[in-house]
């Protein structure tokens, strides 16, 4: 029988952060729907709850009117259902579709991380800051047509937009910074425009132009693609290279078949999802997971705890490119599934990694800086000491 929400009003912003997957594991086991207290949201922790939302966008659109999202970056893409949804997702697919990412997007990244890589030097680096930040962060300029930018600005802006749509505590100086992005980021389009009008490009920009977007929406979908497209890409290479430096038989085996560097960078989502949690609202009144949602309840879809949940991936917490092949929900599922999964598998899993492991002889952690990871709305390393034998 359907029973009203569980409520877990002990579990603290600071669990989560530390590490969520211990508490997700416990709501899995005894409260797949729960109300956690300090997140205020109801949190769906089970895989087949999570694609059960995802394929019904009616009782649970991603349109909320009180999203913090609207307010950090305009009505943008992901927040909006059907063909209203559909119409803008269109006007910019052109850009990251697989044969256009090869083609167009891969040599170049690949020149962007041949450079990062000749930069480092003394065998010693944090590869957080020198080179999965840069990395994807002058992979992204490029993909979104605004190349004069500077790479450590785009970070900043990326940054302060995330920061200020999760700002539940409504704190003024974060929704300033947010504010200061989103102008720099409309002032940077507003020159580029001009360019790209005259000659049309693969970049998103130039998509959504000659697409036919309204200017506003323009502005709304490349904030959004600011926002997620420079964290997850960074902190998926971070996390592969965690994973493979603490597992040194899988980085034997993936480097005599390198065919095996698309199955690291899925195991590695899996594994840490950089995107561990998103919001879906409740249209009307629905039982799921034992429990009964109201209409306009807020739901947190965690895909982090569904990519361990263990009816569908044995021994989840472990790290492990050997695994039964399965499909995880990384990159969410659904009308609004990921726009660059195609972008960060070419980026990270056959360019980064490749490259990394095979110009950096000896590549091992630092013993004596260790690496930390932490987030759970989004996560992975923070920092990552390496040494090499330079
Ligand atoms: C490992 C890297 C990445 C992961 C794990 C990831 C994950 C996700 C997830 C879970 C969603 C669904 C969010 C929701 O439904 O609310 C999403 C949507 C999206 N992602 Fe990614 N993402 C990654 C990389 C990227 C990159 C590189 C870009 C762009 C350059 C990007 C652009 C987008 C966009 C535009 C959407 C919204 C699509 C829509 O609403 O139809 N993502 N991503």
């Amino acid at each position: 029988m359907a029973v009203s929400v569980p409520v877990y009003d002990e579990v603290t912003l600071e669990t989560l952060w530390a590490d969520p997957y211990p508490t997700y594991a416990r709501l899995r086991a005894e409260a797949p729907v729960a109300w956690v207290d300090a997140a205020n949201i109801h949190l769906v922790t089970r895989f087949d709850d999570i694609m059960r939302i995802e394929r019904d966008p009616e009782t649970f659109p991603a349109l909320d009117t009180r999203s913090l999202q609207v307010r950090a970056m305009g009505h943008t893409m992901m927040r909006r259902d059907g063909a209203d949804h559909l119409r803008q997702r269109r006007a910019v697919e052109a850009t990251f579709l697989p044969q256009v990412v090869a083609a167009h997007w891969g040599p170049l990244f690949e020149a962007i991380a041949d450079d990062l890589i000749g930069g480092l030097k003394g065998g010693r680096a944090d590869l957080f800051a020198e080179f999965a930040a840069p990395l994807a962060s002058r992979s992204l300029m490029a993909l979104l047509g605004l190349p004069q930018i500077d790479w450590r600005d785009l970070c900043l802006w990326s940054q302060a937009l995330m920061d200020a749509t999760g700002n539940y505590g409504d704190d003024s100086a974060t929704w300033a910074r947010g504010k200061a992005a989103f102008d720099a980021i409309d002032a940077a389009i507003a020159e580029r425009v001009p360019v790209v009008q005259a000659r049309p490009d693969p970049s998103a920009l130039s998509s959504m132009l000659h697409g036919g977007l309204p200017m506003e929406e323009i502005r709304a979908n490349t904030k959004v693609i600011v926002g997620g497209g420079l964290n997850e890409p960074r902190d998926a290479t971070c996390s592969a290279v965690l994973g493979l430096l603490t597992h040194p038989g899988q980085l034997a085996q993936v480097q005599a078949d390198p065919t095996l560097w698309k199955t690291v960078f899925e195991e590695t989502v899996r594994w840490i999802a950089p995107i561990g949690l998103y919001p879906r609202r409740v249209a009307r009144q629905v039982e799921i997971g034992g429990a009964v949602l109201e209409a306009g309840d807020a739901v947190g879809l965690s895909v982090a705890s569904a990519c361990h949940d263990e009816s569908r991936f044995e021994g989840p917490e472990r790290f492990d490119i050997n695994r039964a092949k399965g499909k995880h929900l990384a990159f969410g599922a659904g009308p609004h599934f990921c726009l660059g999964a195609w972008m960060a598998r070419r980026l990270v899993g056959e360019i980064a990694l490749p490259r990394l492991f095979a110009r950096l002889p000896g590549l091992r952690l630092d013993p004596d800086a260790p690496p930390e990871v932490g987030g759970w709305v989004f996560r992975g390393p923070v920092r990552l000491p390496v040494l090499w034998d330079a």
